[in-house]
């Protein structure tokens, strides 16, 4: 499984944006993120061609939440993307980044006061309302026009994990149509005279595998909009059917291209529109994970290896303690998230041992159960693969290690683009 620009160089060695995986330990410390910024880059073209040429009119919206920084921001700004925030914090970074405003939603569901002002203040291209609460809040809070965009749970039970599914029935994401409230939603918005209802949303779950998943949300949602249209006449201009395609963790998986996915989906917008002869609207979708997943890679040095007596069913005996673990990337222990891991130095030679890849905190804290590398041993740097999305972002300082540094390469040029935390840093806050 090679991903972006990861290739073997002359020395044998795993090259990432050109830049050599063992000199880039060596210079910035491990663990250290790693961001392949062409393949990035690539993807977001590879986003944009796949939908506008089939449908100009696609809004390609980043979900920041997978991996937000200031150069992210900028990187997505300057490749022509919007950009979902759900939180004050992620909102903070992309103004900050100076993020062009009119393409920044806002999610979210529980937004606080603090952050619809923030929201308003800054004039965001759409808050996307999630509750009752919401309308009522922004009712008060808002004095000029102010676009917005309501979320719906299109009841799709999506395959994938339970705690990354968010359209189903009793999700708590938006606002449900089997018991009215997205009826009432609409009303109640429609009757607030400085919302500006862009549209609907809906946003059914991450990684998913099943581009069917994105045909019954694609066909709820227009069913959707059509019961709107019959009871109070408003016709969406836009419909976003949010993120949630699928990635490479392991040689196993085999998600759907982004062309495959946007002529599925657009396909499926266009019959369902067709069915309920329905104005076609405006298309939203927001990749996270199938954006950026693949661009990331973390580098750990070898701290020991160790032969455990006992022998599990289907797990190796050896074990690699490695430099990092659930602070740097919860995914494995939140979900039982799979990866795929690569020798540093020995790049090319044949994977020949078969590990348990561990983390060095305070709990069993496996990065991968069963990695397959060649032989290796204390002081060795691995590559874990697809790290891009959902690790930073969900990183922590448990047992007070500090986070580490993402650096960004390209073209045989490395740059930091988060600096390595500090003990200072872990300790800046304590009174
Ligand atoms: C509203 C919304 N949009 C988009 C996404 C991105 O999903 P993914 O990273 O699977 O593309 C998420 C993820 O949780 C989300 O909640």
């Amino acid at each position: 499984m090679w991903l972006g620009t990861q290739r073997v160089n002359a020395r044998g060695h795993l090259e990432i944006g050109g830049c050599d995986a063992l000199e880039l330990a060596e210079r910035f410390g491990t663990p250290l993120y790693v961001l392949d910024e062409d393949a990035l880059r690539r993807r977001c073209r590879e986003y944009r061609a796949a939908f506008e040429t089939l449908k100009p009119d696609t809004e390609i919206v980043y979900a920041g939440k997978a991996a937000l920084n200031r150069a992210l921001c900028q990187i997505i700004a300057d490749e022509g993307l919007g950009l979902d925030v759900a939180s004050g914090g992620e909102l903070y970074t992309a103004l900050q980044a100076d993020f062009p405003r009119e393409r920044i939603h806002l999610h979210g569901v529980y937004k606080t006061e603090t952050e619809l002002q923030m929201a308003l203040q800054a004039d965001i291209g759409a808050i996307v309302i999630d509750n009752f609460e919401e309308i009522r809040r922004l009712h008060a809070l808002a004095h000029t026009p102010t676009p917005i965009m309501l979320r719906v749970a299109p009841e799709v039970d999506a395959e994938t994990h339970p705690l990354i599914r968010t359209g189903q029935r009793d999700s708590k994401f938006g606002f449900h149509w089997l018991n009215g409230d997205a009826y009432r939603a609409v009303e109640s918005v429609l009757q607030t005279p400085t919302l500006m209802l862009r549209g609907f949303h809906c946003h059914i779950g991450s990684q998913i595998s099943d581009l069917s998943a994105f045909v019954s949300a694609a066909t709820a949602m227009v069913e959707f909009a059509d019961t709107v249209r019959q009871r109070f006449g408003y016709i969406a201009p836009l419909l976003n059917i949010g993120g949630g395609l699928a990635v490479r963790y392991t040689p196993d998986d085999q998600p759907p291209s982004v062309q495959a996915y946007a002529q599925t989906l657009i396909g499926a917008l266009r019959e369902a529109c067709e069915q309920y002869r329905y104005p076609e609207p405006a298309l939203g979708v927001e990749p996270g994970r199938s954006l950026i997943a693949e661009a990331g890679v973390t580098l750990y040095r070898i701290g020991a290896v160790k032969q455990v007596p006992h022998e599990q069913p289907n797990l190796p005996r050896k074990y690699l303690i490695v430099d990092g673990g659930v602070s740097d990337n919860p995914r494995p222990q939140m979900y039982g998230a799979r990866y795929t891991a690569r020798h540093a130095t020995r790049a090319a030679e044949p994977h020949t041992c078969t590990y348990r890849i561990m983390g060095k905190h305070c709990e069993t804290d496996p990065i991968i159960d069963c990695a397959y590398l060649p032989e290796t041993h204390t002081g060795d740097v691995i590559a874990v693969l697809t790290t891009g999305a959902y690790a930073y972002s969900m990183s922590s300082n448990y047992n007070r290690y500090p986070r580490p540094a993402m650096v960004a390469v390209r073209g045989g040029e490395a740059r930091v683009i988060v600096a390595r935390e500090t003990y200072d840093d872990v300790l800046r806050m304590d009174r």
